[in-house]
């Protein structure tokens, strides 16, 4: 017979005028190999079919899962329980708009977020499709795959300090995003370009530098590489509009 756990879950329905936030007490019996994922579903179809939560793919690969277990911002469907105490604490991100019980709308966030830190290849040149395609360095190209492995998930920012403390700051997600474009050689935008739109205290200047970013994030991210380029990058930038006006 499995372990008997005990789970403590954050119930709230902001859509409900008489719906009040409170922890609700589930328990159920540990089985092989038994996830976050397949623990939710169990308690939804089993015992109350009103409690609400994400997910698509069930394999990190969506980011949809995502909520605070035991106090740490992670996926459920890569939570082993066999790796968590008798006890185990859900609540949904924090700083992203509350949809019910464990859901949030990450969607609206990171769509606002890439719209403002125009997340895009900004370039003058045509593209021909009846010519070969321009060939990429492939060291280049590698590193732009490593930091388009983002899956969106959240937890970067439920985990960032400053991004509890002040809703417009960019977050590790999007900054990483910046540090992205930045290293490929089609987008044309100049590091003046760059600096007006993460050279602020809701951008690069902002951070702190503690890290809880790269610590929980499920696809280990190299984001501390990425906010030391971007803080050196955009320091010496700053530096040179100095003198320039001096
Ligand atoms: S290092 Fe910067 S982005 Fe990462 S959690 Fe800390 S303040 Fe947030
Ligand atoms: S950087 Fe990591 S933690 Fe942040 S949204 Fe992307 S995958 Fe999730
Ligand atoms: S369900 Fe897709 S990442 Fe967990």
């Amino acid at each position: 017979m499995g372990r008997r756990i005990q789970f403590e879950i954050f119930r709230f329905n902001p859509q409900d005028p008489a719906s009040v936030p409170h922890m609700q007490t589930f328990f159920l019996e540990e089985t092989q190999n038994m996830t976050l994922f397949i623990v939710l579903n169990r308690l939804r179809e089993e015992q109350d079919p009103s409690l609400v939560f994400d997910f698509c793919c069930r394999a990190g690969i969506c980011g949809s899962c995502a909520m605070v277990i035991n106090g740490r911002p992670g996926l459920a469907c890569q939570t082993q329980i066999k790796t968590m105490p008798d006890k185990i604490t859900l609540h949904p991100l924090p700083v992203f708009k509350l949809i019910g019980d464990l859901s949030v709308d990450t969607g609206v966030w990171f769509r606002e977020m890439y719209q403002k830190t125009e997340s895009w290849i900004h370039t003058r040149t045509e593209v021909d499709p009846t010519k070969e395609e321009a060939r990429m360095d492939n060291a280049v190209a590698e590193q732009i795959y490593e930091l388009e492995r983002c899956i969106e998930c959240g937890c970067c920012i439920a985990a960032c300090g400053t991004a509890r403390l002040r809703p417009d700051f960019m977050g590790a997600a999007a900054l990483n995003r910046i540090a992205r474009f930045m290293i490929d050689p089609r987008d044309e935008r100049s590091e003046k370009d760059y600096f007006d739109i993460i050279g602020t205290d809701y951008g690069i200047f902002g951070c702190m530098g503690l890290l809880a970013c790269e610590d929980v994030c499920p696809k280990n991210l190299p984001l501390q590489n990425q906010l030391g380029f971007l803080r050196r990058k955009m320091g010496i930038t700053a530096l040179k509009q100095i003198f320039r006006k001096g």
